[in-house]
């Protein structure tokens, strides 16, 4: 089972080619996040409409799971936090697999939270799809957690409490991320830490037409990052 892990792509439509091109050396695509750019010169209708056919080629070609990051938002809710309709269309509309490997692996998108409801219905959202023990279960969240080398900034660590909390509380084998672009580059940051039981993975941001991009070997237990740096390994085990 090789998962290709991909995030903040952020409109660079080179970028999302090589993904359609690369697609098929993975069992599974995730991205996880930030597939829109707030500062981009085209507004957000127009981004989207740009992104939804890569995403649908993408889908066609291997099983693709995808979260939404905080650039991506498109509307709001009743009490006013934003999130990304266009996202959850897109895995209402084309329903698509959670279980790999005869069922030894469950992958469960979180939504971007910015607020206790959205963040409530993260949390409903990951007890409702807690698999039995037993099966690996890979979470995807695109801002990475507090406490781990993947939400390294040059301020220190940027990730998220909260999903540490969750960590702690369900306990996942994997949370793959983004959001931090800069974490892999830093001397004190990685694209890959385990927190207590949980590997971390952060791929972050490069410039130029390929993504920085981490592919993970889930029956190997290997994980190996590509980015203008070179090439990284980690041993899961
Ligand atoms: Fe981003």
């Amino acid at each position: 089972m090789k998962v290709l892990l991909v995030a903040d792509l952020h409109m660079n439509l080179p970028q999302f080619a090589w993904l359609e091109k690369n697609a098929h050396h993975a069992d599974l695509v995730v991205i996880a996040g930030d597939f829109l750019q707030i500062t981009h010169s085209c507004d957000k209708t127009e981004q989207i409409s740009k992104i939804k056919p890569i995403i649908e080629r993408i889908r066609q070609r291997r099983p693709l799971m995808i979260t939404c990051g905080n650039h991506d938002g498109d509307t709001r809710n009743p009490a006013g936090e934003e999130y990304a309709a266009w996202i959850q269309a897109i895995r209402a509309e084309s329903a698509h697999p959670t279980d790999f490997g005869d069922g030894k692996y469950r992958f469960t998108s979180c939504i971007w939270w910015n607020g206790p409801e959205t963040r409530k219905h993260m949390l409903e959202h990951l007890r409702a799809n807690q698999p039995e023990e037993g099966v690996t279960w890979i979470w995807i969240h695109h801002a990475p957690p507090r406490g781990s080398k993947t939400a390294w900034t040059r301020n220190g660590d940027a990730g998220d409490p909260y999903l540490l909390k969750l960590i702690g509380l369900l306990g996942p084998n994997h949370v793959l991320s983004g959001h931090i672009h800069d974490a892999p580059f830093h001397a004190q940051g990685s694209w890959g830490e385990r927190i207590g039981k949980t590997w971390a993975f952060n791929p972050g941001k490069q410039i130029g037409d390929v993504p920085s991009h981490i592919e993970i070997d889930l029956a190997n237990r290997k994980a190996r990052y590509s980015s203008i740096e070179g090439v990284e390994l980690l041993d899961l085990k």
